[in-house]
């Protein structure tokens, strides 16, 4: 079973997006295993973007993900990684295909509602901005022969 990490950006809760969003993950069959609310500080958001520090936007882009609080999640499933990006749709809300998260709720490419983790490296080293590994919890959900 992989796992990776979703935010409901500021955008994302402040609109009342966040159980919407959560529902299309748990409705595919991913199951969360961590979850909560907060105000990232500019040290952790300049921490997780830190591979995009020398980017035009990273200013802006760590501004915006401390503008407000967001909802951070930890999903597991079968290939869940390269799903959940399926799932939130390209990075540009406006380019993104309509039925993904971005494409139905975005418009933009810096107010685009969710964060996931796009690879297993990026995963392991995001998890930890956010959760102890005692807060992500490990249980059956009973319906794994059904999903997959
Ligand atoms: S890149 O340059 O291809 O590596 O960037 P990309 O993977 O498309 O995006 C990385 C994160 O930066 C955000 N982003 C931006 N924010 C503000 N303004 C602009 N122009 C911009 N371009 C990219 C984008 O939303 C990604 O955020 P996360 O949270 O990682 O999805």
């Amino acid at each position: 079973m992989e796992q990776t990490l979703i935010l409901i950006k500021p955008d994302g809760v402040k609109r009342k997006l966040s159980g919407k969003i959560l529902s299309r993950f748990e409705d595919k069959g991913m199951k969360v295993v961590a979850m909560k609310m907060l105000i990232l500080s500019k040290k952790e958001a300049e921490k997780h973007y830190a591979v995009h520090k020398d980017k035009p936007f990273f200013n802006g882009l760590v501004s915006y993900i401390i503008s407000g609080p967001i909802v951070a999640a930890i999903l597991e499933g079968t290939n869940c990684i390269s799903i959940t990006r399926t799932l939130c749709g390209s990075t540009d809300g406006s380019k993104a295909q309509p039925g993904t998260i971005r494409g139905d709720f975005s418009m933009g490419i810096e107010k685009n509602i969710i964060h996931a983790s796009d690879s297993v490296e990026s995963f392991q080293y995001e998890w930890p901005i956010y959760f102890s590994r005692e807060e992500i919890i490990e249980y059956s959900s009973g319906d794994e022969e059904l999903i997959f």
